[in-house]
């Protein structure tokens, strides 16, 4: 870390470089109190610009010191002593100014961003609040209701809409550094500004508190971080700016050591790590410039739009002219729907459409660096698919497969060049899903591996790593997840009680509700196949289903019945008397919400760690990726690992020994009691 001054005439500029976000790490806090006092010191210094080197201005507290306790200077602290500075501070933004990035900002005089800065108080995603006076200078400087969406959306807001909002006193357009020098020289004469701190909050009307709380609650459901932030912001509109600090700052700490942070921020550090994996460090990906996708109905469709809003051209090869047209409409299907939900204007889904080249020709993907196939799961098909890629492609292209069961190894098995060939593995809807599940096969060359990585990148996607088995790691997982729920029917529990006490639990959705909207006939498909292995899938209810043709919503009732043109499930008495029938005899018990829960999470936690175990997932952290980013696994329990390591890994195992005595559970795997011994999945990882 190195903070530097230099003079510019009167202008002091004081340079921040910490890479590689600029964090306020403890060095910093302290430097920055230094140069305040140094500067002040300095009569020759009539203005002073503090600017960033590097990719962004201060991106916030420094996250990684969050387990610590705090070292002073505290950040308020070293805020209200930029704020009482004797010259104008004028923060000049470039990149993010975040947290306490944008705290440092409002304790500046003044602000001026380039118009690419992104400006905002993401901590809620982190399950605390502002700590150094955001919740309480905010408001003052923007208002309460412009404040109350930043600081309980977390979203940041870029340089133009900052100046609309008045966060910003100028936008610059060229040489950031410059253009602060000239806004300073503009002061020259100038009485300072009136400090934030000591600005009223302008007033609201009379019910916008209480209409704003059930807003923030209802969006927040059982994260605690937001309605928390709002009690800060209306405590600030209600008090004094020393009393409102004062709020603020026991909140921060209180909420700094909970559950709930410790899961946001083992999430934000799992994230930033899946895309640069140790294993692949140092080793090139090849350029991708260009994609094909090999089919285009929902999935092949949405690979599609991933890749055009990645800035690359596609090609949708098809089977027939016909099928052709339709894969365009299901492609154009998308932009269309993009464009009327206001994400993007029609003229950018005009000009992402206009990227996508659709042909029944495989010629004219000879050239082509990237193809991804997302044809029917039938490893003929595939296979044939793939031979046809071999004959024309480049033998340099990356040849992938978005195959969600089928074994990679047997569906290259004819491929020219086999070391370039690996199983990219999308979730539905692909173009929105963030997560990509990354398959190399036996003779996947380490660079095409990383060209997966690289790609994850570009798309903006989290890549996961996953060993080959059935289902990878996301759906081997979720193979489990249906399995108990159906041993919780078959004890008990009703379909709607396992729904609801997901919901509670913090999933989007229940099972049950997933597989009607989701469709019984794709899982039936691959217990089918299974069964073909030798396998046998526990699925009585849902193989009943099938065999009378009760697939979900699609065919009008599945674990519920729906009336035609609406959604909502109701339960259903034919249901109901097939899980009476397949019951009998089973003894019953009653169930809680709770004790449903455990009976469903808990057994994946046991199947994830075989998986970890089995080294189908090299890192219990890449695990929790997989279930929040592909299976709403709520994000606030830090993915069910961490979950599971937090409430402690012996519990684990003695519920799921108690489980598996009464037959509704396998008991914990090796690799689990192994795992509970030593309080944490790492001696498992990295073996
Ligand atoms: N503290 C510590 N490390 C951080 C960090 C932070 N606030 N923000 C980013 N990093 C690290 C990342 O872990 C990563 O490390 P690695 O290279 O070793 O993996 C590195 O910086 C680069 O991060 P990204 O890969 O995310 O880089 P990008 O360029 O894609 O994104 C960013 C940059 C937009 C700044 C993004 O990193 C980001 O959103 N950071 C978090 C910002 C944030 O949440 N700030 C608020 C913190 S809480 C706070 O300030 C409390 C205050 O109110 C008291
Ligand atoms: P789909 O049935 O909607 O689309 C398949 C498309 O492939 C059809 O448009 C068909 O015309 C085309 N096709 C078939 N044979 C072809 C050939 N020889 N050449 C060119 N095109 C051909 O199927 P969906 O759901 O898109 O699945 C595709 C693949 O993606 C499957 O392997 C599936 O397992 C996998 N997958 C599916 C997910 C889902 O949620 N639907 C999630 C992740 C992976």
């Amino acid at each position: 870390m190195t903070l530097t001054i230099a003079r510019e005439g009167s202008v002091a500029v004081v340079t921040i470089d910490n890479p590689p976000v600029n964090a306020l790490s403890q060095a910093l806090r302290q430097a920055l109190v230094g140069a305040v006092v140094e500067l002040d010191a300095d009569a020759a210094v009539g203005a002073v610009v503090l600017i960033c080197a590097g990719r962004t201005f201060i991106a916030g507290a420094d996250v990684s010191e969050f387990d610590k306790p705090p070292q002073p200077p505290h950040l308020p602290d070293v805020v209200a002593c930029i704020e009482n500075a004797k010259k104008p501070w004028i923060a000049a933004i470039h990149g993010s100014a975040l947290g306490g990035g944008l705290e440092v900002a409002l304790g500046c005089a003044y602000r001026v961003a380039v118009p690419t800065a992104s400006l905002g108080l993401p901590e809620v995603k982190l399950g605390i609040i502002p700590g150094a006076g955001g919740t309480v200078r905010l408001p003052r400087l923007i208002g309460p209701a412009a404040a109350v969406d930043l600081v309980t959306g977390g979203s940041p807001v870029g340089g133009k809409k900052a100046e609309g909002l008045g966060l910003i006193d100028a936008v610059i357009d060229g040489d950031l550094r410059a253009g602060a020098l000239a806004f300073a020289g503009s002061l020259a004469g100038k009485p300072l500004p009136q400090p934030i701190s000591s600005r009223a909050v302008p007033a609201v009307e009379p019910d916008f508190w209480e209409s704003v709380e059930k807003a923030v609650a209802a969006k927040a459901k059982r994260e605690v971080a937001p309605l928390r932030a709002l009690a800060s912001v209306r405590k600030a509109s209600e008090t004094g700016f020393s009393g409102a600090m004062a709020f603020e700052r026991e909140t921060f700490l209180e909420l700094r050591s909970s559950e709930q942070a410790a899961a946001l921020r083992h999430v934000f550090f799992a994230e930033r790590a899946a895309p640069r994996p140790p294993e692949l460090a140092g080793i090139t990906p090849r350029d991708i410039r260009s994609a094909a996708v090999i089919g285009g109905g929902t999935m092949g469709a949405g690979i599609a739009a991933a890749l055009r809003d990645a800035g690359l051209p596609v090609v949708l090869i098809e089977r027939d002219a016909a099928a052709v047209e339709r894969g365009l409409d299901n492609v154009r299907a998308i932009y269309e729907g993009s464009a009327k939900r206001g994400r993007m204007t029609q003229a950018l889904a005009d000009e992402r459409m206009a990227g996508v080249d659709g042909s029944d020709d495989y010629g004219l993907i000879a050239d082509t660096d990237l193809v991804i196939e997302a044809v029917f799961e039938d490893i003929a098909v595939k296979r044939a698919v793939f031979e046809k890629l071999s004959a024309v492609c480049r033998p340099d292209a990356v040849l992938a497969t978005n195959t969600s069961y089928l074994d990679p190894n047997a569906i290259s098995g004819g491929v020219s060049h086999p070391e370039r060939f690996l199983g990219l593995h999308f979730f539905s809807p692909a173009h929105i899903m963030k997560l990509l599940e990354i398959v190399p096969t036996a003779v996947t060359a380490p660079e095409v591996l990383a060209t997966g990585f690289a790609l994850a990148r570009q798309l903006g996607k989290i890549p996961v790593r996953a060993g080959i088995c059935d289902g990878f790691i996301g759906n081997r997982i979720l193979k489990v997840t249906r399995a108990q729920a159906e041993r919780l029917l078959l004890s008990g529990a009703t379909p709607s009680a396992v729904d609801a006490a997901m919901r509670t639990f913090g999933l989007p959705m229940g099972p049950f509700e997933a597989q009607d909207l989701g469709g019984l006939d794709i899982a039936a498909f691959q217990r089918k196949a299974a069964r073909e292995r030798g396998e046998t899938p526990f699925a009585p209810v849902a193989d009943r289903l099938c065999a009378i043709e009760r697939f979900g919503q699609k065919s009008g009732g599945g674990w519920y019945d729906y009336q035609p043109g609406d959604r909502a499930p109701k339960p259903s008495e034919a249901v109901a008397a097939i899980i009476a029938e397949e019951a009998a005899g089973r003894s019953q018990r009653a169930w809680d919400e709770a004790s449903i829960a455990d009976a469903i999470v808990l057994p994946m936690v046991n199947e994830a760690t075989r998986i970890l175990e089995e080294r189908v997932a090299l890192r219990a952290a890449d695990i929790d990726l997989v279930k929040i980013h592909g299976y709403g696994f709520p994000r606030w329990r830090g993915g069910p690992m961490h979950y599971a390591e937090a409430r402690g890994l012996a519990e684990v195992a003695a519920v799921l020994d108690r489980l598996s005595a009464e037959g509704l559970a396998e008991p914990p795997c090796d690799g689990l009691r192994r795992a509970a011994e030593a309080g944490s999945f790492s001696v498992l990882a990295g073996r």
